[in-house]
């Protein structure tokens, strides 16, 4: 039986109310030297007069490149011991998606939290890369259904997009980010001496991301992106900070006022390239970084876009030339994986579909900074556009 038009239940309450939030996103250097406020004004700008209890974790591979950061992170804590305490030393988490795989490591953060009896005013530092962001994130946001999280982002891609946003998230039964929630954070520091020892492999895939939100959201941004491209595959820090310092802007702005923050809509213009990119890290293993396997991703659905006629021929040349000159592979060869008689990335649809909600929503560029959704990829094209990214990497 299907609904008929026009019902409605005799006695309906209609429970509506708004919520606002808001958080700051600050950029800086040196954070933890110990003259600097930024971080102690973080942690305590709702109630300065308080001191705030902290709970740090620490990303692993953050750490041993950078052996000296907890010591320095316990000896800020003493010198602002005014506006913030830390309840216990750094907790260390495994970077990179080891953080997002275990579930035990967010139970054994629970335990912690509760042993420090973190109250919902207490803060949990989080510092390091996207991965443990997500992670440490989920954990803290299902704290007593929400402690407040502030962020340090130690990646190009966390301080340029995941640190900065409203997701937190773990891998599981196979799919990306199959668990967890939309959480503002409590506030975002982006230290830019964090990244010094970033090894380039990271930075040039938190690039990609910078390259995504130029081509959906802003033309110049990537007119820029392609006169900086040798610079950033070189990571130079000049450069660097600026592309990150104008994609986190847009991918808030996004959030801010795109008009769904919370991605209850069908539509995610900023997942482009994402539906062959999170398949393809699977189908890895996670040995293809995010932001690798989206460079990947959007330069298949950008030659999906020009075989369909929607894109042309000079801007899809605009696009792989910036990608490969920012020194990003756009070819790998389990794009050509099959499974059960059929390309194995084509799961990745079904996938993204069952993320999204609803019906399959994937954009695709109809030129540098302009995009439409559709609905349905023909399978036989982004084969043809597989086909074509082999052949140019002479795979
Ligand atoms: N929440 C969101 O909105 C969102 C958005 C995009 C991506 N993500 C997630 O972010 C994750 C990817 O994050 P990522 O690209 O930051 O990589 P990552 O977190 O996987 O970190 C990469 C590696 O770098 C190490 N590392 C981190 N900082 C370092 C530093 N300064 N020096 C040396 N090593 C350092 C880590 O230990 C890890 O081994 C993915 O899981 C992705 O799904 C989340
Ligand atoms: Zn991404």
């Amino acid at each position: 039986m299907s609904l008929r038009t026009g019902f409605y239940p005799a006695r309906v309450h209609e429970q509506r109310f708004t919520v606002g939030f808001e958080y700051p996103v600050v950029f800086c250097r040196a954070a933890f030297r110990l003259e600097e406020q930024t971080l102690a004004w973080a942690i305590a700008h709702r109630e300065p007069e308080r001191r705030h209890p902290v709970y740090a974790v620490i990303d692993a591979g953050l750490s041993d490149a950078q052996p000296e950061l907890k010591a320095r992170i316990v000896a800020y804590a003493a010198e602002h011991s005014a506006s913030l305490e830390l309840v216990a030393a750094p907790h260390e988490l495994p970077g990179g998606e080891a953080a997002k795989n275990d579930p035990e490591l967010v139970r054994k953060l629970w335990q912690a939290f509760a042993r420090a009896r973190l109250d919902r005013h207490a803060v949990v530092l989080a510092i390091g890369g996207g991965a443990v962001l997500d992670a440490v994130g989920f954990a803290a946001a299902t704290t007593h259904r929400g402690v407040r999280l502030v962020r340090m982002p130690s990646t190009v891609l966390s301080q340029n997009d995941a640190g900065v946003g409203v997701k937190t998230s773990l891998n599981g039964f196979g799919a990306k980010n199959f668990v967890g929630t939309f959480t503002p954070p409590f506030a975002v520091v982006n230290d830019a001496d964090l990244l010094a020892t970033l090894p380039l492999r990271e930075a040039r895939a938190g690039l990609a991301e910078a390259v995504k939100v130029g081509l959906i959201r802003d033309s110049e941004f990537f007119a820029w992106l392609e006169a900086n491209a040798a610079a950033l595959g070189r990571a130079e820090s000049a450069p660097l900070e600026r592309a990150i310092q104008r994609c986190a802007e847009l991918h808030l702005r996004h959030i801010a006022s795109g008009g769904d923050p919370f991605e209850s809509g069908s539509k995610r213009p900023l997942d482009y390239g994402h539906w062959a990119a999170h398949k393809l890290e699977t189908l890895s293993e996670h040995g293809i970084r995010h932001g690798e396997a989206v460079a990947i991703g959007m330069a298949l659905d950008a030659k999906y876009a020009e075989l369909s006629g929607l894109l042309s021929t000079s801007a899809l040349g605009r696009i792989v030339n910036v990608l490969e000159r920012i020194g990003l592979a756009l070819y790998h060869p389990l794009l050509s994986a099959e499974s059960e008689g059929r390309l194995a990335i084509l799961q990745g649809l079904q996938e993204f579909r069952e993320h999204l909600g609803g019906t399959l929503t994937v954009t695709l560029l109809t030129d540098v900074g302009a995009s439409r959704e559709v609905s349905e990829l023909d399978e036989r094209v982004v084969a043809a556009a597989i086909a074509w990214l082999r052949d140019r990497a002479g795979a």
